[in-house]
């Protein structure tokens, strides 16, 4: 029975691979050795992908339509894709840890890109990091315009300066989140009183911040820090690349498809605090939003949370409370963060020891469901058929101990399988949080292990 099952899901398997083979775009080039060497004379948009990656064969038909658009554009950017699993040592040499790896390649430097996966996203990506790295607004009209296009907007103001290239280098790195533009004085509307010159700018939240060396340190953490709005709504990516800002965070976890009061309650109190705390308190310490549904929070603090309710994760420490007792109203939610703040409450996780074991077991767990949910043959496969092998190689060393050397080498080899395989399937996206690979270091990965988040 299950050895027919399997042999129809391999047919099936084959008949969608030649298939999907035979309708693919002609805008995406299918790269292999000489990429290495041709691609110098170009910007190169890359899907690093393995053949037997769920989420790559997801991701086909979308890079297909992208492939299709940036012609239709006439983009200077050329679409690609790579079998990472063939051409091994290019993907290595460009950083590809997980697939499916999205860069953007320019000049020396790769971006990559670690949005949503859709064509309008990727395309604003591309479009983004392949232009100019500073923008000129060169009139006030000009500004207008781009402000009522960006929610965040960072402006230089000035001529040259040390600043100003150390703005340039800034946006080198944070291109991949954001649009950095310069303007001279005049293009500024008058609302903006500047103490100096040069500064750097940030609007949002209806108002405008001016970025203040002694007080807000290097100019990159500022805008890593700032490039957020006061209140968000909150994905999965948005989640993750926040846990690098060092903020409190306050987030409303609901069900958007319940269609009770409690929710959309839950959500307009950390709206109304937002507002209150932009006044009230330092503002750059808090950040708040909402988040629809409980996949990404649940994975990130390990808990099983009952919805709708408020969590505060203090990203410093990786620590994160829960609410002591039911809210009800806006001032239970103001005492909740007073507590916080107070230390009145205890804060839950953390970075300690105990925590990353508990996210191992966590994650190794997750993704054992997961699998099996998703496809119970796989599952068996996976992780029975390693089981099996172990099973008989014990059986084995019990029956006869001369070849303990070799079984324990055989062990060895399935267990690394698993962790790859394992690995590959959480769609790692979130794990190379720097994944710049121009800033990647080691240290700062670190931290991030705790709260990384899978999709699967
Ligand atoms: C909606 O949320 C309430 C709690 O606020 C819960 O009791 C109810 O079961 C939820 N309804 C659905 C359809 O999930
Ligand atoms: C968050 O963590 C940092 C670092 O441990 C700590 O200094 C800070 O007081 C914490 N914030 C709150 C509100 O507990």
């Amino acid at each position: 029975m299950r050895v027919r099952n399997a042999r129809q899901i391999l047919l099936f398997c084959a008949a969608v691979a030649i298939l999907g083979q035979t309708l693919d775009a002609h805008f995406v080039e299918e790269l292999d050795e000489s990429f290495k060497d041709n691609r110098k004379n170009s910007i190169w948009l890359v899907d690093f992908y393995a053949p037997w990656c769920a989420h790559c064969r997801r991701l086909e038909p979308v890079w297909n339509e992208v492939g299709l658009e940036m012609r239709k554009l006439q983009s200077p950017v050329k679409v690609g894709k790579m079998d990472a699993t063939s051409y091994t040592s290019i993907a290595s040499e460009f950083g590809v840890r997980g697939y499916p790896t999205i860069k953007l390649l320019k000049n020396d430097l790769a971006y990559n890109y670690r949005g949503p996966r859709t064509k309008d996203d990727i395309i604003e990506f591309a479009h983004r990091v392949s232009g100019a790295l500073i923008r000129p607004l060169p009139s006030q009209q000009m500004f207008e315009h781009v402000k009522k296009r960006h929610r965040v907007l960072f402006l230089y103001v000035g001529g040259e300066s040390p600043l100003k290239e150390k703005y340039i280098e800034v946006a080198s790195e944070l291109i991949v989140y954001t649009y950095f533009f310069s303007a001279s004085e005049e293009v500024i509307p008058e609302y903006v009183t500047l103490n100096e010159m040069p500064a750097v700018l940030v609007f949002k939240d209806e108002t405008y911040f001016v970025y203040d060396e002694y007080e807000d340190g290097d100019l990159k953490s500022w805008v890593n820090r700032e490039r957020f709005q006061s209140y968000l709504t909150v994905d999965g990516f948005t989640l993750y690349e926040l846990t690098d800002t060092g903020k409190l965070i306050i987030i409303a976890v609901i069900d958007g498809k319940n269609a009770t009061i409690e929710h959309t309650r839950m959500k307009e109190f950390v709206q109304e605090v937002a507002k209150d705390y932009r006044n009230r308190f330092h503002r750059r310490d808090f950040q708040f939003g909402h988040i629809d549904g409980t996949d990404y929070v649940n994975n990130m603090l390990m808990e099983e949370l009952n919805v709708p309710t408020v969590v505060i994760i203090n990203t410093s420490n990786h620590q994160y409370y829960l609410p002591t007792r039911h809210i009800e109203t806006l001032e239970d939610v103001m005492q909740f963060i007073n507590d916080i703040l107070d230390g009145t409450i205890e804060g839950r996780g953390g970075d300690g020891i105990l925590q990353r074991l508990k996210r191992i077991f966590y994650d190794i767990r997750t993704t054992v469901v997961s699998v099996f949910r998703s496809s119970p043959f796989l599952g068996c496969f996976l992780f029975g058929l390693p089981l099996g092998v172990i099973s008989i190689m014990c059986y084995g060393i019990y029956t006869a101990d001369t070849d303990v050397a070799y079984t324990e080498e055989r062990i060895e080899v399935s267990k690394t399988e698993i962790e790859t395989r394992d690995e590959n399937n959480e769609e790692e996206k979130k794990e190379e949080n720097n994944e710049n690979s121009l800033v990647l270091s080691d240290a700062e990965q670190e931290p991030k292990d705790i709260m990384e988040k899978k999709n699967d």
